[in-house]
């Protein structure tokens, strides 16, 4: 078994278990709706096993980055079917990755309203916005009620992720966003049912994988996690018994997929605390995709050592349309340009080569 091994996701046969990472690139200019270019970029990367789409907005309330694509009305949706429609017609499977930001946002980008949370607890540093930089301002705690209706949103991203000719939906669990802000108890105080014990901090997301599994199929659902994740201000605990409790109860959901951001070196990883990919396998049954600084090598053996089932690249996806081709040849990498990774137009964008030319 390795990385060019066919892999069997819910319905789908994928042809290599070579994922596509979810990579935010801000080319949605206009409203939030995906373009063209967009639907280029993505049709060149369609020789991955499963491409995850950049993270798409559920609604206005979740955005908190300027030009990234929502999933939330008819033009947005129209726009993606661009883009699913020239994955296919490559051969190609993509899921899009349903988004929240929650506190990870700005009032700038909610006419004067406050971002919202688990709880009041300010992100440290500063968020960009169309005005520039700005302080992260201390985010407004969600009450139950609205909580019920984030995982209707949840429910009807999916949805329309089906209408746009996706395969399925990744829900972004990770990385200090709201859902994960609601699991990490540094971000999540709450004394209600959704705050105090991991049982009730994992709450809002069970509740969101059963509404967008009832709208669409587990078999279609994939949820990612970053367990050993301190990015976007991310503290906890106790993470490994936390996140080894998560991990269990995901096996009763019979999901498409379980992605982990595994520990990286740097900013986002616990230090002493970090969650070892080995615990998260042994409680969790189901299939396992493994993303985090990962080369063809170590990519390998960590499938053959059967620690996962399948990995996701992102920046070598992002600098190589052609990377299972170039993993197949042993050939060179084009080395990734970090300032366009968020610019607006096809420079870093489209225009990394592929070996042909
Ligand atoms: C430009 C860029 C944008 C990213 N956007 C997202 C995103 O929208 N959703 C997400 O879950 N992760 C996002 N990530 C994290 C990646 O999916 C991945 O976890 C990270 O790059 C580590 O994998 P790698 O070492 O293979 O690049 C992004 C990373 C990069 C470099």
């Amino acid at each position: 078994m390795n990385l060019f091994s066919p892999i069997k996701i819910g319905n789908y046969t994928l042809r290599n278990r070579i994922f596509m990472a979810p990579m935010t690139r801000s080319r949605s200019v206009q409203n939030n709706v995906p373009n063209a270019l967009m639907a280029k970029y993505y049709e060149q990367r369609a020789s991955a096993g499963l491409i995850i789409s950049e993270g798409a907005q559920i609604s206005t309330e979740g955005i908190g980055y300027p030009y990234t694509p929502g999933i939330h009305t008819d033009q947005q949706v129209e726009g993606w079917k661009r883009v699913t429609q020239a994955v296919h017609d490559k051969g190609g499977t993509i899921f899009l990755q349903l988004w929240h930001v929650g506190r990870i946002s700005h009032s700038a980008f909610h006419n004067g309203k406050l971002p919202v949370a688990p709880s009041a607890v300010k992100p440290k540093g500063k968020v960009y916005t169309f005005e520039g930089m700005k302080e992260f301002e201390t985010p407004r705690a969600l009450t139950g009620e609205e909580i019920n209706k984030i995982v209707k949103a949840y429910a009807n991203g999916a949805r329309n992720a089906l209408k746009a000719g996706f395969d399925g939906v990744e829900i972004h669990s990770a990385n200090g966003y709201l859902l994960d802000q609601f699991l990490h108890d540094g971000t999540n105080t709450r004394v209600d049912e959704y705050g105090g014990s991991i049982e009730n901090r994992s709450r809002f997301l069970f509740d969101v994988i059963k509404a967008v599994s009832a709208q669409i199929g587990a078999d279609k659902t994939g949820v990612r996690l970053s367990p050993s994740g301190t990015f976007n201000g991310m503290t906890d605990s106790n993470p490994q018994k936390h996140f080894t409790y998560v991990c269990e109860k995901l096996n009763a959901f019979n999901l498409a997929y379980l992605h982990i951001i595994d520990a990286l070196e740097g900013d986002i990883r616990h230090g002493a605390n970090v969650v070892e990919l080995s615990m998260l396998r042994d409680a969790y049954k189901g299939i396992l995709v493994t993303n985090g600084g990962y080369d063809k090598k170590r990519a390998n053996a960590v499938i053959e050592n059967n620690q996962a089932d399948a990995v996701a690249f992102g920046v070598l996806f992002l600098a190589n349309p052609d990377l299972p081709e170039r993993f197949k040849t042993n050939s060179g990498f084009n080395e990734a340009h970090r300032d366009t990774f968020y610019t607006q137009d096809e420079k870093g964008y489209t225009d990394y080569p592929t070996m042909q030319k």
